[in-house]
This record gives C-alpha cells, structure tokens and sequence, in this order.
C-alpha cells in the first residue's frame, strides 16, 4: 500500500453558506501579510507557544528526575515542538524517534504504517511518547500498544494540540499544549499536504485551500 504525500484525513470543509460566517480576524490574529492568502487567523501566537512549551518542559523535567528517560517523538510533526520542549528540559536523557504514516484505501481505512521504527531500547526505562496533535487518538493508541509491549517502566503521554471532539480511541495525553476546537490548524511542524511547517506560529488553514487541494 502506497503512502499518500497529503493529509490522509479529511479536514472539516466548510461549506459557501458557512464560509461567510468565518470572521475577519481580529487585528491581532492577522497572520503575516505574506500567509494571508492561505491562513485564515491565528490561533496560538508565536509568545503563547513559547510560554506553554516552556511550562510543559518544566513540569516534564519535575516529574521525570532521577529516571531513565527516553523520548520517543512522532516524526514529522513534532519537529519545532520538540525541539523548543527538548531545550527546556534540563535532564539526562536519551531521543528517538518513530515515523508514523497513514494511508488511504485498502482494506483498513485509518490504517498505519510505521516508516521509521523505534531503536533504542526502553523496557525498565521511562519513557515519554510525543507527538504533534492528538486527535481521533488513532495513531497514539497504536504507538502507545506497541510501546508498552516493550515493557517500558513508565509510559507517559505528551502532545502539543488536544481535539477531543474527534475522538475516536480511548486515549488521553498526560501534558496537553492547548486544548482546541475541532478546526484544521497548521504551523509549528503541523502540515497540510506536508506544507505550512515551517510556520512559527499555529494558524487556521484558510477554507479555500482546503477545499483547493481535496477537490
Ligand atoms: P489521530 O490519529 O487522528 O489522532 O491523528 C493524529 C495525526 O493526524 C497527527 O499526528 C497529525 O499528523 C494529524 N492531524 C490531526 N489533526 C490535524 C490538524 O488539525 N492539522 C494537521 N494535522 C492534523
Ligand atoms: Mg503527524
């Protein structure tokens, strides 16, 4: 089964009726004159994200002092999220990674395919799985399934982005970044057809690209 190169999910479309309710942003959540034809508004600023990740890292490193820490980041979405976290987490520990990818088709819709697999070794250690956003919670409860049956002493669960209205799998994280509405965001690592990355902040994709690139 082929991997696809774009969101294998279907983000919410909104549709023309709907689409004028969409609100001019206000002033402070214009995303750069440079996005605005692709990002709709901020939602999480540039200096919320700073804070929060440094909030995160600080109560991450409280509460794993004195073990064996392993973190096992999602690839590719948790690139700036776990970069920022990672600084802000003064304790020996040790960093992998797992590559998770979703495909459409076949006969398993929502199935995944692992790309890149976990190396080092975490039974008896603890073991903190990060990722981007958690939202069916279909791709953390596979990756927490396979990460227990390697015996970890602890497996604890951080993610940057919570949409519980999409839930799917019984999974909850243990450090949340921000809890938000069932919206398509992008930005700080989180893509849309493997785009946006880059952004530094976490914007609303604007309704006229989604809709541009799943029609
Ligand atoms: P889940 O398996 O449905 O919980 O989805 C988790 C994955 O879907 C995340 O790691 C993201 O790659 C992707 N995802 C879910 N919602 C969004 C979104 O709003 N923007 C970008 N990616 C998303
Ligand atoms: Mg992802």
């Amino acid at each position: 089964m082929e991997p696809v190169d774009y969101q294998e999910f279907e983000p919410k479309l909104i549709a023309d009726g709907e689409r004028q309710n969409l609100k001019r942003p206000a002033q402070s959540q214009q995303p750069p004159r440079l996005w605005r034809g692709e990002i709709h508004s901020v939602l999480i600023s540039r200096a919320r994200l700073a804070r929060r990740v440094r909030t995160l890292a600080r109560q991450i490193e409280k509460d794993f002092a004195g073990g064996d820490l392993v973190i096992v980041a999602l690839l590719n979405g948790t690139v700036m999220f776990l970069a920022d976290l990672l600084r802000g987490v003064s304790l020996p520990l040790r960093l992998d990674f797992i590559g998770v990818s979703s495909y459409r088709g076949g006969a398993e819709p929502g199935g995944l395919i692992f790309t890149k697999e976990l190396r080092l070794d975490v039974r008896g250690r603890d073991v903190l799985l990060v990722d981007d956003i958690l939202d069916t919670g279909r791709t953390l409860a596979r990756v927490r399934a396979k990460l227990r049956a390697l015996q970890p002493r602890r497996l604890k669960v951080c993610v940057l982005l919570d949409k519980p209205a999409r839930r799917l799998e019984n999974v909850a994280a243990d450090y949340v970044g921000f809890t938000i509405p069932d919206e398509f965001v992008v930005g700080y690592g989180l893509d849309y057809g493997e785009k946006y990355r880059n952004l530094p902040f976490v914007g609303l994709l604007h309704p006229n690209i989604v809709r541009g690139v799943t029609s």
